[in-house]
């Protein structure tokens, strides 16, 4: 039998985050946990939307937010690691472009620039060769390594 209407995913969530404070949220598979993260970010996609409630980050609400002042937050105030870094990165670009293209889309840098921090990032989680990796594409990494790479694109 298909049901139709509407299904929540979430609902009763209620929690205030002090700067430096660190929450854990914990649950069994399919409890909400990645819809909460997409939710917080504006993050979920057609069909699903957000019902009801409010996200606020230093007293604003981001409900209401139009989408080029949601991304001067998302990625820069607020990142989001993605449960499954395969998922994340775009198989067809190197690691190194999705790096500088997220880099550029929060920095006012040059593209030489914002490849030298990428490098930098890849350096910070001790990836080995880093230059090299710079260049290589995900299918190229072992999920260690991808997991460090989408780490350093969320920040
Ligand atoms: N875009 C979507 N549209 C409809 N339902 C969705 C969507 N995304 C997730 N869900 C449903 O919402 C529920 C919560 O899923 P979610 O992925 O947040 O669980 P989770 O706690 O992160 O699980 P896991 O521990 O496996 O990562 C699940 O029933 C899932 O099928
Ligand atoms: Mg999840």
């Amino acid at each position: 039998m298909v049901c139709s209407g509407a299904v929540k995913a979430l609902r009763d969530i209620n929690f205030t985050l002090e700067r430096g404070e660190r929450i854990g949220v914990v649950g069994e598979s399919g409890a909400g946990k990645s819809v909460l993260g997409f939710s917080i970010l504006n993050l979920i996609s057609q069909p699903g939307r957000i019902t009801g409630g409010d996200v606020r980050f230093e007293g604003k609400s981001l409900q209401n937010l139009e989408d080029k002042d949601m991304r001067t937050i998302r990625g820069n105030r607020i990142a989001m690691i993605f449960q499954d870094p395969m998922m994340t990165l775009n198989p067809v670009l190197t690691i190194g472009d999705q790096m500088v293209e997220c880099l550029l889309a929060h920095r006012e840098i040059s593209k030489s620039a914002a490849r030298k921090i990428a490098l930098q990032k890849l350096m910070q989680v001790q990836i080995p060769s880093p230059e090299k990796r710079l260049d290589q594409y995900p299918m190229n990494y072992q999920a260690v390594c991808v997991s460090g790479s989408s780490l350093r694109l969320a920040c």
